[in-house]
């Protein structure tokens, strides 16, 4: 669906009532993620106050964005609900999809080749259903929504944990599960529990060596890959102000790596000179109409302590320019010094094979324009680069303009490899080794969001920093991680001594933003009569089959996992080669679980049999339980499920028969997605009851036919030498999310509404 710009003028008419009605109720002066969120509400005008952390509440968001990857099963279920139209705007981008390898021309072309069938597939359904399409190489979907869709004080939803990007142009944009995006394309309430406010005060100015990434990555630092957690995280005060809209779009981008429901800054001048730029003065003008609503109200910044439930201080003129990782994306280590010590003390390799500059996190015209201003010294000083450079643009509003502009050429004077304007090495499809298992150890930095083993080449020896683009170019240029460009010299190939200067650039294009063909399909008006085909032998497209509900008498039940450590939703559902069976439930659940570190052994991929005593892979183990018409149960740590927001790695272990997941403590999206495909998501009420499960155990639920909210559920854990322990459980299901078990899955109920 086209921008539309009536849909704002109402957003903003609604929100001016609404937001002076809940400041009544509320009592007291809002911050801005109030004022959206209020504004927002499925019922309209407020008539009561939240409390944060605790009343789920139904929301009905403006927009919904699906990429590629999650697209499939998000239209897979949409299409059983029985609806002809989506009921809000939405639009579908294809760039998880894309290999990078050769360059963009070649990787495009193969793309296209090999997934047509899935491509296909998402426009006609787009077409169909009245969906707006973004083909292959058009861009990735938070930077072309952050230049079409996004707009200050609106809210969103996408198929995609970075969909917080847009909290750049002062959105409240949440990731969610298909499963989520499906409720609100046919036109249901979304629900959300009253997020948690976090207030980050920036004061100073960025200068030199730092850019917005450093805020983020010094954020990720002090909050931790949790910290976030069931939080909006609102940015304000003069450091705020003073940034670039892409910039902000950075920094809430990586929201998602603290676990914040989403982040986003007040509507101010640098919105608004985005806004102009890419072609929106419409909106512009709308928003400068009621500015007042668009940003919290003064008081909210004057004293935050009192309006949020956490304060952080971040004085950008201090900061730094940080390194993050390796594996997690909250190790933060400054250039230089502390980077040698580390390095060596833990045995990262300093010296980097590759610098990456791109992903939906920093590919900005900023980004690539500050990034080149260091590339193009490498140019006039004689350098010679010591690592390879890997550039994936953000859309192809931004490739074209930066190609007009020189940009891309001088990255190509360095032998730059220039992908797609898509993930690509961001998602693991980068095929950068044959054998990525056996790949040797290794360095390399980018500017990307995530880092945990594998995401970017299936290499587990593949040590990940992440970066602002300008520390990426300089550190891939002096092919050190420790190269501090500030005070440290490089030597050219004249043998003399030389200083990178400090990067340059521009926010916006000087000569504006300019593109041919921006990739994008409008749907038509009728689609009715658009046919939509799924082979029945197809490898990559299954049409789904309603889940039968499982029930209030769970026993007998085999423990398939216990898992150990980080579990993320890529260890249930790997990325990388597994993308291409996304639209096929059957075969991607042969990916279940088996990036998951097994309790008992330590192994990935490798568990017992409880019938046979044999042990085996964690997809093979479950479909023997499943063919004896036997449940199971998967254990986990901490934050289980953090990272994307895919239904699969919820949709497959159901598909595949677990009943139950039960974990010290979820990460917010896995454990709705659980929810939604009617699970059990559980979590021990005390936490050190993880200790008490052993490899051969058996579960039978006591209560679930005492099912309620906010009353604990207990389950009897029988071991192998026949004693047994009643653990007790906690949930945070409500009344319709018990409704959504009962009937076997949210989509279930959905149907048998409309029915
Ligand atoms: Fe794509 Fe990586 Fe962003 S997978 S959407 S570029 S986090």
């Amino acid at each position: 669906m086209a921008f539309d710009i009536d849909m704002i003028k109402e957003v903003y008419s609604n929100m001016t009532e609404r937001v002076d009605a809940a400041r009544d109720i509320v009592g007291k002066p809002l911050t801005l993620s109030e004022k959206i969120l209020y504004a927002h509400l499925w019922d309209g005008k407020p008539t009561k106050p939240f409390t944060r952390g605790k009343d789920y509440v139904d929301f009905a968001p403006d927009r919904v964005a699906c990429q590629d990857a999650t697209a499939q099963m998000a239209l897979l279920q949409f299409m059983q609900a029985g609806k002809p139209k989506v009921a809000v705007p939405t639009t579908v981008h294809c760039d998880h999809l894309i290999q990078a390898k050769e360059g963009a021309a070649t990787d495009l072309k193969h793309a296209n080749n090999t997934s047509s069938e899935v491509f296909n597939f998402l426009e006609s359904v787009s077409n169909k259903y009245g969906i707006g399409f973004w083909k292959p190489g058009a861009g990735i979907i938070h930077q072309v929504v952050l230049e079409n869709y996004a707009f200050p004080g609106g809210m969103m939803i996408g198929t995609d944990s970075h969909t917080v990007n847009a909290g750049g142009l002062g959105m409240v944009a949440i990731g969610v599960g298909g499963a989520d995006a499906v409720d609100v394309m046919a036109g249901m309430a979304w629900e959300l529990k009253f997020p948690k406010l976090i207030g980050v005060r920036l004061t100073g100015k960025l200068s030199g060596w730092t850019a917005p990434k450093d805020v983020i990555l010094k954020v990720a630092e002090i909050l931790t890959v949790k910290g976030g957690t069931g939080a909006i995280v609102e940015y304000f005060g003069p450091g705020a102000t003073s940034m670039s809209c892409t910039g902000k779009g950075t920094i809430c981008n990586m929201g998602a790596e603290i676990g914040a429901t989403t982040s986003t800054f007040g509507y101010d001048d640098s919105m608004e000179r985005y806004l102009r730029a890419t072609d929106r003065a419409d909106v512009a003008d709308e928003a400068n109409k009621i500015r007042e609503y668009l940003t919290a109200d003064a008081e909210v910044y004057a004293n935050p302590e009192q309006y949020f439930d956490q304060v952080i201080d971040i004085n950008l003129s201090e900061l730094s320019p940080l390194l993050n990782g390796p594996f997690t994306p909250d190790l933060s280590t400054p250039a230089g010094k502390e980077m040698t010590e580390k390095a060596t003390a833990n045995d990262w390799p300093l010296e980097v094979e590759w610098g990456l500059i791109g992903s939906c996190t920093n590919s900005s015209y900023e980004d690539l324009s500050r990034a080149s201003s260091i590339a193009q010294q490498a140019l006039d000083k004689g350098l010679k680069t010591k690592a390879e450079f890997g550039i994936n643009p953000g859309s192809e509003q931004v490739r074209y303009t930066a190609d007009r502009d020189g940009i891309l050429e001088v990255f190509e004077k360095l032998d730059a490899k220039i992908f797609t304007n898509a993930c690509g090495p961001c998602i693991g499809q980068w095929a950068r080794y044959s054998d990525p298992k056996n790949a040797p150890k290794n360095s390399i930095v980018h500017s990307f969001n995530r880092n945990f083993a594998k995401r970017a080449d299936g290499n587990p020896n593949t040590h990940a920093f992440v970066a602002s683009p300008e520390m990426v170019a300089a550190v891939a240029i002096a092919g050190r991680l420790d190269f501090n460009p500030m005070t440290d010299k490089l030597i050219n190939e004249n043998g003399e001594e030389v200083m990178l200067d400090e990067p340059t650039g521009w926010e916006l294009p000087p000569k504006g933003f300019e593109v041919k063909e921006n990739g994008y399909l409008e749907p038509v008006a009728d689609g009715s009569d658009v046919e939509v085909t799924v082979k029945s032998d197809s490898e990559r497209l299954q049409l789904l089959t309603p889940f039968e509900p499982i029930g209030d008498s769970v026993t007998g039940a085999k423990l398939l996992i216990k898992a150990f450590g980080k579990c993320t939703t890529d260890h249930i559902s790997m990325a990388g080669p597994w993308l291409r069976f996304r639209g096929h439930l059957d075969n991607i659940a042969n990916n279940t679980l088996i990036g998951a570190v097994n309790a008992f052994n330590k192994k990935t991929n490798f568990v017992k049999n409880q019938l046979t005593g044999e042990y085996g892979g964690v997809p093979d183990t479950q479909r023997v339980y499943k063919k004896n018409g036997i449940w199971s149960v998967v254990v986990g740590d901490h934050n289980y499920g953090e990272g994307s927001s895919r239904e699969h790695a919820a949709m497959q272990p159901r598909h595949l028969g677990v009943a139950a997941v039960i974990v010290k403590s979820f990460a917010r999206i896995h454990e709705t997605n659980l929810k939604k495909q009617g699970m059990l998501g559980l979590t021990f009420a005390n936490e050190a009851d993880y200790d008490l499960i052993q490899e051969d155990d058996t579960f039978n639920f006591l209560d679930l036919n005492e099912f309620a909210p906010d009353k604990q559920l207990h389950v009897e854990v029988v071991h192998a030498d026949g004693s047994k322990d009643v653990i007790a459980l906690n949930h945070t299901y409500n009344d319709a999310q018990i409704q959504w078990y009962k009937e076997g899955s949210a989509l279930n109920l959905i149907k048998k509404q409309n029915a």
